[in-house]
């Protein structure tokens, strides 16, 4: 099997990249910008995600797509317009036209980051997203939705929590993930046979955790990692920071607290 990772230069990239050895034939790196010291299984091919005829030469003879690329926080409209709407929308029209069979999509939890930390989600609630990146992350989950529906690939979109290798705050011992775990949920999303469509999120086993992450579970996801085992680091981190009277409410934190003038009473709900 012949795997592409978009954003191979990125944070999350560079913990996975080794963790891919020995798993595939061919891991095909692209990026803006070149990644660090390729191994014998790894090949570079530069592309920007706003450029189809770049993704076209990255998605040649490949078999699973993990697509990491694209504006990684919150920022400037045209950014995330740019890379995470356009870049996007041009990954998946890149996959189809080349005949790739699967992509793994990198959602983030800011999707739907304005539920309050005290309520319990699934993947069926609706979207609720924190940031322009969130919605940018939610209009990825719903491409991926159409690509497999309407053109017969098989997607899997991981809300992201946190990736790491430890939490690092109180909000991360709820949403953390082990590189290790993210990478078995990739696997599931890169092999498993009755994959169609699915949305999960990337969590570690967090006893703390916000998500019903059922689905995850029955398409066979086993995390080795918990975020308590680490809860006396994570809680001193916390120590340290200040109080955010908005953004500690909701599961986005600091994504809702940025720009909020909104009416905490009618978000309570
Ligand atoms: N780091 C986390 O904990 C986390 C949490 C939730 C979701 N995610 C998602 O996972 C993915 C990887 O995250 P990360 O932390 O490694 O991000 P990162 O910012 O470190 O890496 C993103 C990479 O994408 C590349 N990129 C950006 N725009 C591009 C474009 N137009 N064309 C080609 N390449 C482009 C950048 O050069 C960069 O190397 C992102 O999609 C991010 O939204 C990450």
């Amino acid at each position: 099997m012949r795997v592409l990772m978009t954003g191979a230069a990125g944070g999350v990239a560079t913990m996975l990249r080794p963790l891919l050895a020995g798993l595939y034939d061919e891991v095909v790196l692209s990026d803006r910008q070149a990644p660090e010291a390729l191994a014998s299984h790894e090949r570079f091919v530069a592309a920007d995600l706003a450029d189809p005829a770049s993704l076209a030469a990255a998605c040649a003879g490949i078999d699973g797509i993990i697509h990491l690329g694209g504006h990684s926080v919150e920022g400037e409209w045209q950014a995330i317009h740019s890379a995470n709407i356009v870049g996007c929308w041009n990954l998946f029209e890149a996959a189809r036209d080349a005949g790739v069979q699967r992509v793994v999509f990198a959602s983030s939890n800011h999707a739907v980051g304005f539920y309050r930390r005290r309520d319990r989600i699934g993947v069926d609630e609706p979207v609720r997203p924190d940031s322009r990146y969130g919605v940018s992350k939610a209009f990825g989950e719903a491409v991926g939705s159409f690509f497999a529906d309407k053109f017969g690939l098989r997607v899997l979109s991981i809300r992201i929590g946190n990736v790491g290798t430890v939490p690092l705050d109180r909000r991360r011992l709820s949403i953390w993930i082990h590189p290790e775990d993210l990478l078995a949920l990739i696997r599931i999303g890169l092999e498993h046979p009755e994959l169609h469509q699915a949305i999960v999120y990337g969590e570690s086993k967090n006893e703390r955790s916000w998500w019903d992450n059922r689905t995850a579970y029955r398409l066979g996801y086993e995390p080795k990692h918990r975020a308590e085992d680490h809860v006396e680091l994570a809680l001193a981190a916390q120590a340290k920071l200040p109080p955010d009277p908005i953004g500690d409410l909701f599961q986005g934190g600091t994504f809702c607290a940025a720009e909020f003038a909104g009416d905490l009473k009618r978000t309570s709900s």
